[in-house]
């Protein structure tokens, strides 16, 4: 993908990774529609992107909205005529036990994370293969690729992404749609203070894993690396990536140490 003269619609924008990818990407003098529950936010990475010389246009979107899903999908699509790349990175996370979360959380966590991304990418898919092709970025996890503590929902929620994404591709390659999945370790962004605790109120704090991970801005150069090659996955963090090689290679190792993680 060249992300110089195209269209790019980024969600969870506001902050974090979604919102150091839009500025990365802007550097190229793209065209970008940026949105995020967080208007104020937006604002902010929509001043950096016109710095650089970008276009962009801001859309406040709750990717737990259905309907929101599809009118503002239906209006960026009317605006712009053409998106070549939809990258989404907007989610929530969890830091509750299983045997405390009430079933509303599991709705919560999996309405975001993954109904949200893929009603989304079903509202783009049309205008991509009627353009030709088209490249579809989702945001999963390490924790997408195996179990962990405190993020039962969550894990599920972005391995359930793995399955749908894989699909898409093998239904759509001839359509020229190409598709990424991201795989961050630890980043330091807020994921971890907005994450629902077992209340379903917000956790609040910054977890240690997430202050020693890897910069947003790092992350975001390593993923615009990814999807420039189009690479199919793209692996996203520092040495705590090595526990996918464990998973992949060594699971009876993997069993053993799952116990013994700490997940904060
Ligand atoms: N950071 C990590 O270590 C890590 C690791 C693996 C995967 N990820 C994934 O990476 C993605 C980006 O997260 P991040 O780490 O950059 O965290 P972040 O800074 O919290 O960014 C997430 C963004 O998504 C937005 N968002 C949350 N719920 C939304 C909703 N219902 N509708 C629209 N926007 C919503 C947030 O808005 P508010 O600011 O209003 O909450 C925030 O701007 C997420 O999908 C996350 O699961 C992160």
């Amino acid at each position: 993908m060249n992300f110089d003269n195209n269209t790019f619609w980024i969600t969870g924008a506001a902050s974090g990774m979604g919102r150091s990818v839009a500025i990365e990407i802007s550097k190229s003098r793209a065209r970008l529609i940026i949105s995020d529950r967080d208007a104020a936010g937006l604002n902010a990475t929509a001043s950096i992107i016109k710095n650089n010389g970008s276009e962009v246009i801001t859309e406040v979107l709750d990717m737990s909205d259905s309907n929101a899903i599809k009118e503002t999908s239906a209006k960026v699509l009317d605006l712009v005529g053409r998106i070549d790349g939809l990258y989404q990175f907007a989610g929530i996370s969890q830091r509750s036990l299983v045997i405390d979360t009430p079933i509303e959380n599991d709705h919560r966590i999996m309405e975001i994370n993954y109904f949200g991304v893929i009603a989304l990418a079903k509202a783009v898919l049309p205008s991509m293969i009627a353009q030709g092709g088209g490249q579809l970025a989702v945001t999963s996890s390490l924790v997408g690729k195996f179990g962990f503590p405190l993020r039962s929902a969550y894990s599920a929620s972005k391995h359930a992404l793995h399955g749908y994404f894989e699909s898409l591709l093998a239904e759509n390659s001839k359509n020229n749609i190409r598709v990424s999945i991201l795989i961050p370790g630890r980043i330091q962004t807020n994921i971890s203070k907005f994450a629902l605790d077992k209340e379903g109120k917000e956790y609040g704090k910054m977890d240690e894993g997430q202050a020693n991970g890897i910069s947003a801005e790092k992350a975001a150069r390593q993923i615009c690396r990814g999807l420039r090659k189009e690479k199919n996955e793209v692996l996203v963090g520092g040495k705590e990536l090595m526990m996918l090689y464990i998973r992949r290679f060594f699971p009876s190792v993997y069993y053993k140490l799952a116990v013994k993680l700490k997940p904060t």
